[in-house]
C-alpha cells in the first residue's frame, strides 16, 4: 500500500501543463510527489508521436506517477504493456476528467459514474501493471455520500492502493464548493489512504482541506498553476511571496526549459498559457498580458520579463490571489 507521509501536498496531473519543465519548476519549490500529464490509452496503444515526450522523466525527479485515461479494455491493456517498459513510481487511473474529448469515449468522469465497469477496468490494470495502481475520481453526488462511498469501496476491492477524491461532482467541472465532508465519509469507509483534492490555493486552504476531510494528504491543482511557491508556503508558514525579480527569474527558467524541451516555436506557443498563469492574480496590467498572447521569441520573453521586474506600480502584488478556485 502507498503511504504518502503525513502532511504532504501532492501535485495533481494537469493535462497540457505538467510536462517535465513544469514539474522542474514545482520541484524547485519543494514538490516531491508529482504526475505526468494525463495520457490517453489510445495514444499509448497507437504510439502517438507525442507519447515519449509526455512520458519523459528527468533524471533528477525523485518520484513520478503516470496518469492514464481510457475506457477500452484492449487499449488499456496495451497501454499498461507500454507503461511497464518505463520507470514510474505508480500508475494512476483517471476516473474524474469531465472534458468532452474524454467523455465521448466513455472515459474519465463518465467511467467514474459506472462503478462496476470502473472497478473492473481498474482491476485489469492492477493485474497487468508492474507498479502500484491508484485512482483519481470525483464525488458522485453532493447530497448522498453513500454513492461516492460505494464507488470508493469497489475501487479499493479492485486493488487501488490510494484514492484521490476531487470534492466536486462532474457537472460542476472545476467550480463551486468542495465537499470535504463527503471526502471524510469516504476516508472513514475504506482502509486505503484517501487524498483530498479541490480548492487548495494557499497554506490556510491546505490546512482547511486536511482538517475538514480528516485526510493526512492533499493534492493541489490550480492553486499551484503559476504559483509553485505554494509548496514553499506549505512547508514553511513564514515563507514570503516571491519578489518581482524572483517571479521573473522563475518564469525565465521555466520557459527557457520549455524551449529546450519543445524547441523554440512550439515551446513559446505552449508557454503563453504558462506565463499568463504566472501573471494571473498579481495585478499586472492587461497590456502586458496581451503581449504574452503573442510571445514567440527570447527577445519577446526578455521584454516581458523586464516589465515584470519593474518596481511595483500602485497596487501590484507578488502574493497570489487566484479567483474561483477556493471554496
Ligand atoms: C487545466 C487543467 C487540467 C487538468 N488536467 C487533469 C488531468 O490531466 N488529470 C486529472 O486527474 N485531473 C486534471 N485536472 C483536475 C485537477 O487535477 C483537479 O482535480 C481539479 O482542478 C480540482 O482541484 P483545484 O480546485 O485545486 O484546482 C485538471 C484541471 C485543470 C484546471
Amino acid at each position: 500500500m502507498i503511504f504518502y507521509p503525513d502532511n504532504t501536498l501532492i501535485m495533481a496531473p494537469l493535462s497540457g501543463f505538467t510536462d517535465l519543465p513544469y514539474r522542474r519548476s514545482l520541484r524547485r519549490h519543494g514538490c516531491y510527489y508529482a504526475f505526468t500529464e494525463m495520457i490517453d490509452a489510445g495514444s499509448l496503444a497507437y504510439s502517438n508521436p507525442n507519447v515519449p515526450r509526455m512520458l519523459s522523466r528527468g533524471e533528477e525527479e525523485p518520484w513520478l506517477g503516470v496518469q492514464l485515461v481510457g475506457a477500452d479494455e484492449a487499449m488499456l491493456l496495451k497501454s499498461v504493456e507500454v507503461l511497464n517498459t518505463y520507470h514510474f513510481d505508480l500508475l494512476d487511473f483517471n476516473l474524474g476528467c469531465p472534458v468532452p474529448k474524454v467523455a465521448k469515449k466513455g472515459a474519465g468522469a463518465v467511467l467514474g459514474r459506472k462503478t462496476d465497469e470502473a472497478a473492473r477496468l481498474l482491476e485489469l490494470l492492477v493485474k497487468h501493471s508492474r507498479i502500484p495502481v491508484t485512482a483519481k475520481t470525483r464525488i458522485v453526488s453532493e447530497d448522498d455520500p453513500e454513492q461516492t462511498v460505494r464507488l470508493a469501496r469497489k475501487l479499493e476491492d479492485a486493488g487501488a492502493q490510494t484514492l484521490t477524491i476531487h470534492g466536486r461532482i462532474k457537472e460542476r467541472v472545476y467550480s463551486g464548493p468542495v465537499f470535504h465532508d463527503i471526502i471524510a465519509e469516504v476516508r472513514k469507509a475504506v482502509k486505503i489512504p484517501v487524498v483530498a483534492n479541490g480548492g487548495i490555493v494557499n497554506r490556510a486552504s491546505w490546512e482547511d482541506a486536511l482538517c475538514r476531510s480528516g485526510c493526512t494528504v492533499a493534492m493541489a491543482a490550480r492553486g499551484a498553476m503559476g504559483n509553485p511557491w505554494l509548496f514553499d508556503e506549505v512547508r514553511d508558514p513564514d515563507h514570503r511571496p516571491p519578489t518581482l525579480d524572483e517571479l521573473a527569474d522563475e518564469i525565465a527558467l521555466h520557459i527557457g526549459e520549455m524551449t529546450i524541451f519543445y524547441g523554440d516555436e512550439a515551446g513559446f506557443r505552449i508557454a503563453r498559457k504558462v506565463v499568463l498563469d504566472y501573471l494571473r492574480g498579481r495585478r499586472f496590467p492587461g497590456a502586458l498580458r496581451n503581449r504574452v498572447s503573442f510571445l514567440k521569441s527570447h527577445t519577446d520573453l526578455n521584454e516581458i520579463l523586464d516589465e515584470v521586474r519593474q518596481p511595483a506600480a500602485a497596487g501590484r502584488q507578488t502574493g497570489f490571489s487566484p479567483d474561483g478556485i477556493g471554496v
